[in-house]
């Protein structure tokens, strides 16, 4: 014990020496604050504000509802919250960018009815653009930002996301993920950008520095958000969540491993994010040895805080908490006291006020943890920019031109074209403007919404022209000059053509839908295939995934195959490699199996024997 408090006090006098190193920091001509000294640096305004806040308030500032859940705009400064967030799905009734700014605007304008008038965060899942919202650019999923290994076009991704999000007043965007997936049969694998912790590590700072840019208060930036700590990649098999009595196999598992294994495999992004100065991170659905990551003291507080000097605060997952075991106020006493700053309720707010008060009062919460989880989420708010003269509660329009631009767009095509993978060619590609006809065809040949994926205008995605943007087939026709392009949906037509081009793979979803043992095409692609290859016409096969697949046998009816992943709304992208007008670059950022079984596989294994291997890309 009496150790225990020296090192506290040794990490105490570190802190309060690294503190006052940002005063004279601040003040000298070494410029402004940088890393996570931007948060410490507020702590003397915080700190008068803190001292006026009643328990109440401060209760306020720890909760976050979705906004879907709100059973009254006055309960905005009713209950003081601190935040909100549009969840999946949540969106303003015509899911414009005018209604969207609009309903940030209404809800600010609440927060600022309050005694102290605290103004808000408000959060959304801005994981591929600012996906949620018709009309803005979608991204390609990080799986195929690792495979461009491009870190500077990331940065500028992530720069690009964040004017989009801030052009409808939000402030705040729940990425960069840095889960470093380790078995693909996980339904979130294409939210990390490689299976390896070094390039991930790598492009999570990147996205950080394009969210926030040195400043994350300046106009056309956002608040970051590194996810999920730690080790949502590496849950087990059989150990996923149940829903709807339907088992999933990884989602929300637990992550079995050594805390030695823990920290290499899956701690990286979060070192390198914080030193980048990510002023949010959030911790994971999944449990580490069967802990819940929201209720672990060992990596709240300890090492997330403690060791790696994280100074901004952690919010909770989507109803994270309630999967504690013991009742609402156990789960909420015990993850406070683990370390979580914000809870995201999202809709039980009542009652999550009424509960983290009542614990406060009773003395199962500490005053001194609440102050702490309080000054942070103020550091976090002063850094935003929220609390600086000329700051509005308005969204700027100023940003509005540049939203879903062709600027934007012209970004986006770079990243599908250096996304793609080449895993065969047996000279069919680049394909020649001296053809006479080319045939598209298959499921994703002409659909926005399958070639973007989940996490796009719905939390699991959707199929058909669910936003704006160029399907694949669009590029094509536009790349094509005078041959003459032709379509279906199944395969037919194929007969006669110069080259056919298929376009098939996964259906969109996200978390927990996306668990898939198998890895297999759906028979409708499949069928697509062979009528395809029966033509006796050369066929391309793009495949759209968001990962590898267990696809052999189509590798071997094609006489080429390129893996596209989940390029977003710029077909053009696809078209501009197919006609070699740019050259493929992309490398695999995730090891490519033989067979489901034997996931999970990763560069570094032992006996690694893929079919094709991390960092494997051809090019003509
Ligand atoms: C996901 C997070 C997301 C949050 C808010 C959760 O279900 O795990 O990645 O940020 O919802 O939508
Ligand atoms: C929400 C998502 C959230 C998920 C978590 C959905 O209803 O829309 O944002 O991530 O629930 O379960």
């Amino acid at each position: 014990m009496e150790g225990h408090m020296r090192i506290i006090s040794a990490l105490f006098v570190l802190a309060m020496i690294s503190a006052s190193c940002v005063d004279s920091d601040s003040a000298g001509d070494d410029g402004p604050p940088t890393g996570q000294q931007l948060y410490v640096s507020f702590d003397s305004r915080v700190d008068t504000l803190l001292a006026q806040m009643t328990l109440e308030e401060k209760v306020g500032q720890m909760t976050q509802a979705d906004q879907e859940f709100l059973d009254d705009v006055d309960d905005i400064s009713k209950y003081y919250m601190g935040s909100l967030l549009s969840g999946g799905g949540s969106d303003p009734a015509t899911n414009s960018l005018e209604d969207w700014r609009a309903m940030y605007e209404r809800y600010q304008a609440k927060a600022l009815e309050t005694r102290l008038g605290i103004p808000l965060l408000y959060g959304v899942d801005a994981v591929h653009g600012h996906s949620n919202v018709i009309g803005a650019v979608v991204f390609p999923h990080n799986i195929g930002l690792g495979a461009t290994r491009n870190a500077d076009l990331v940065e500028e991704i992530s720069r690009i996301t964040a004017l989009e999000v801030k052009a409808t007043g939000i402030n705040w965007d729940f990425a960069p993920c840095v889960a470093v997936p380790r078995d693909d049969r996980w339904g979130r694998t294409y939210e990390g950008f490689a299976e390896e912790p070094g390039l991930v590590a790598e492009l999570g700072a990147a996205a950080v520095r394009g969210l926030q840019g040195a400043d994350p208060g300046a106009p056309e930036r956002v608040l970051a958000c590194s996810k999920h700590f730690v080790g949502d990649g590496g849950t087990a098999l059989g150990t996923g969540l149940t829903n709807a009595g339907i088992d999933y196999p990884f989602d929300r598992g637990d992550t079995r491993m050594t805390e030695e294994e823990l920290r290499r495999v899956h701690m990286e992004g979060y070192v390198t994010t914080i030193a980048e100065g990510v002023g949010t991170i959030m911790p994971s659905y999944s449990s580490w040895n069967g802990v819940k990551a929201s209720g672990s003291r060992r990596l709240l507080t300890e090492i997330v805080k403690e060791e790696l000097g994280f100074e901004g605060f952690l919010i909770s997952d989507f109803a994270a908490i309630d999967e504690l075991p013991g009742d609402y106020k156990s789960d909420i006493i015990e993850s406070i006291n683990a370390g979580m700053d914000m809870v995201m309720v999202p809709a039980e707010y009542e009652t999550f006020f009424t509960l983290l008060k009542e614990a406060v009062e009773e003395g199962s919460i500490s005053m001194d943890r609440i102050d702490d989880a309080v000054r942070r989420i103020l550091r976090v708010k002063f850094a935003s920019g929220l609390f600086e003269e000329g700051w509005s509660p308005m969204a700027d329009e100023r940003l509005e031109d540049a939203f879903g631009s062709t600027e934007h767009r012209e970004v986006a095509r770079q990243a599908v074209r250096e996304s793609l993978v080449l895993l065969k060619n047996d000279g069919v590609l680049p394909l020649s403007r001296d053809l006479t006809r080319i045939h598209v065809t298959g499921s994703g040949s002409n659909d926005i919404g399958m070639q973007s994926g989940g996490w796009t205008i719905d939390w699991q995605g959707a199929l058909g022209a669910i936003t704006t943007g160029t399907t694949i087939l669009d590029g094509i026709r536009e790349a094509a000059g005078e041959v003459e392009v032709t379509h279906s949906v199944d395969g037919t037509g194929s007969e006669g053509a110069d080259v056919v081009i298929v376009v098939v793979g996964e259906r969109p979803y996200a978390e927990f839908f996306g668990d898939d043992l198998e890895l297999r095409l759906p028979p409708e692609d499949i069928e697509t295939l062979s009528r395809a290859a029966a033509s006796a016409s050369p066929v391309v096969t793009v495949l759209l995934s968001g990962r590898p697949m267990i696809v052999n046998e189509e590798l071997e009816s094609s006489n080429a195959f390129v893996a596209a992943w989940l390029p977003g709304s710029e077909g053009q992208g696809v078209a501009d490699v197919l006609f070699g007008d740019h050259a493929p670059t992309g490398k695999l950022s995730y090891t490519w199996p033989r067979s489901a079984d034997q996931h999970p596989i990763n560069v570094g294994d032992e006996d690694y024997d893929p079919l094709f291997e991390f960092g494997f890309g051809l090019t003509y």
